[in-house]
């Protein structure tokens, strides 16, 4: 069924078939908290980013609010109507705001625009709150996308989603990082999992890589499942070759020092040359783990509304965030 809707879609449960490593890498946000010029988009609590490989096209997440992806799209001059694939990362609204809106406008220009979405397995499961309230942001636009004639792929495990490009599925937790609950300091919600009614440590969170010659690019939404984990896990179901660059919501805004120093071992470890931290990721825990893992002020930088990365060029962060 689904070799069917999507030729190049390969589900398998260790590992990713090898391929070709990709040529040309770019990744652009589109949705974060800092806006890094005057001249275009907004800043928001969310993440979203389009990725291009090799001349293939994808978006991660599509932000908080409803239109903010929209827009920011178009004041940068990214054209998103014709990407047909996108990806979720988690069930989270600040990474499910924009679909709706992305769908229904762009698919008045393009029939097929953002017409299939990868989610990892979990991102469905009911997330009951106080007084019988739905806590899962992504149930109740599920009809609604499906109306329009899209479709959700699921993935239990790592999948090669476009040539060079994999989605590693529920991102197995063997470090502690508690790297979820509320961004307000809430506390931790309850998911219905076919295991029964169990702490929700988001566990669908997944992560997006790139296998380059130089190594792993990696691309987290928010990074429920941990950064140290998505890159051991990458490592494993992909090539076991260095991380050589980590870009996106990676959720150690309210990280320990402890933690941080843990973290920026485990880049070292893994020989993390490039990182991006948007979003979540906070913007002191980017200064620390720069300082830490040894790393420059051109090689690990905050992540804005607009900035790059280009693959063997490194980043373009912006006029406020370089
Ligand atoms: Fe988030």
């Amino acid at each position: 069924m689904i070799r069917l809707l999507l030729p190049f879609v390969l589900c398998l449960p260790a590992a990713v078939a090898a391929g070709q490593p990709a040529k040309t890498v770019k990744v652009t946000v589109l949705s974060t908290m800092l806006v890094g010029n005057s001249a275009a988009g907004i800043g928001e609590w969310g993440f979203a980013a389009v990725l291009e490989v090799d001349g293939h096209r994808l978006l991660i997440d599509t932000g908080a609010r409803s239109e903010t992806v929209l827009k920011n799209a178009a004041e940068l001059n990214v054209d998103l109507s014709t990407i047909t694939d996108l990806v979720l990362t988690h069930n989270h609204a600040d990474h499910t705001g924009g679909l709706l809106t992305l769908r229904r406008e762009l698919s008045r220009k393009q029939p097929s625009a953002l017409s299939r979405v990868h989610v990892p397995r979990g991102i469905f499961y009911p997330r009951p709150g106080a007084g019988g309230r739905e806590g899962n942001g992504l149930l109740p636009l599920k009809a609604a996308y499906e109306s329009t004639g899209g479709v959700f792929i699921e993935h239990a495990g790592a999948a090669t989603i476009m040539p060079g490009v994999s989605m590693l599925g529920p991102v197995p937790r063997v470090h502690p990082e508690r790297n979820f609950g509320s961004p307000r300091g809430g506390t931790i919600g309850r998911v219905q999992t076919p295991e029964g009614l169990v702490e929700d440590n988001v566990p669908e969170d997944t992560s997006i890589v790139v296998d380059t010659a130089d190594g792993l690019v990696l691309i987290s939404g928010c990074g429920h499942s941990g950064i140290v984990n998505a890159m051991e896990f990458a490592r494993k179901t992909v090539r076991a070759a260095p991380v050589y660059a980590a870009i996106g919501g990676f959720h150690l805004f309210a990280a320990s020092d402890e933690t941080l120093s843990w973290t920026a071992a485990k880049l070292k470890e893994f020989g993390v040359r490039h990182m991006m931290g948007a979003h979540c990721t906070g913007i002191e825990a980017v200064y620390r783990l720069r300082q830490l893992a040894g790393l420059s002020r051109q090689t690990v930088v905050v992540g804005a509304v607009g900035a790059s990365y280009t693959h063997g060029k490194g980043f373009d962060a912006t006029v406020l965030a370089r």
